[in-house]
């Protein structure tokens, strides 16, 4: 019933993604400039990887080239098929889903990295359980979460999650502070957030100063 009351998210995202040419940041076929530097620095090591809402699929492509093996889901059949055009043209293989990430069918404890850029920040409130337990049930012990989220104060909207039902409307997607991105993800244990750097285009690596970025650990077993 509550997302009843909010847009048809796959026919927005599949105009979204109609005209290729537009000027949107993420269009570029780079990773974000974070999951570059974890890899760099061992904090994220190849293994079974999940992205949630992957988009055109700049970020598996980068995790298929380092050896991942690459799950893929995005509500968009438009996002999808960009995605698998990429991913021939980069010679790699991912398995791609169109759904939602509500409906995604996984084996429990199975994949060493979740990742999200740009996504959670499109999540509606009564959906954040939702997006939560998929990443505590899909994660094995000790598996990361990645996350790009649109800084509060920098860009999205800063409505209460009444106001969002009451407006009928996300607002184009929902600004976080860091302390409330912590507390949400309060089930996992923080490895390290900060503000995404930027990188001027064209480049290698994608980064725009307006999204946080955060890695989190999946608790071991006790
Ligand atoms: C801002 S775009 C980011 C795309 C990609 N991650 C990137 O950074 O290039 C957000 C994406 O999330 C997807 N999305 C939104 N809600 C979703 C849901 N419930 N399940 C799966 N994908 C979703 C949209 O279709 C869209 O492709």
């Amino acid at each position: 019933m509550l997302d009843s009351m909010l847009r048809d998210e796959a026919a927005f995202w599949d105009s979204f993604y109609e005209n290729r040419e537009k000027e949107i940041p993420f269009f570029v076929n780079v990773p974000d400039e974070n999951l570059v530097e974890y890899f760099e620095r061992g904090l994220i090591k190849p293994g079974k990887v999940l992205e949630l809402g992957g988009g055109p699929g700049r970020n598996s492509i980068y995790f298929a080239e380092q050896g991942c093996e690459v799950d893929a889901v995005d509500l968009s059949e438009t996002a999808i098929n960009w995605a698998k055009e990429r991913a021939i043209e980069k010679k790699v293989d991912i398995r791609f889903t169109k759904g939602s990430l509500y409906d995604f069918e996984f084996e429990e404890d199975s994949y060493d990295i979740i990742y999200d850029s740009g996504c959670f920040h499109h999540i509606p409130p009564h959906r954040r359980m939702t997006f939560l337990n998929l990443i505590e049930k899909a994660l094995k012990p000790e598996g990361k979460f990645v996350i790009t989220c649109f800084a509060a104060g920098d860009m999205g909207a800063e409505i209460s999650d009444w106001e969002v039902y009451r407006q009928r409307s996300m607002k184009g997607g929902l600004g976080y502070t860091d302390d409330q991105l912590k507390q949400i993800f309060s089930n996992l244990e923080l490895i390290e957030m900060r503000k995404m750097k930027e990188v001027k285009q064209p480049a290698d690596t994608f980064g725009v100063p307006f999204l946080w970025t955060g890695l989190f650990k999946k608790r071991g077993v006790k």
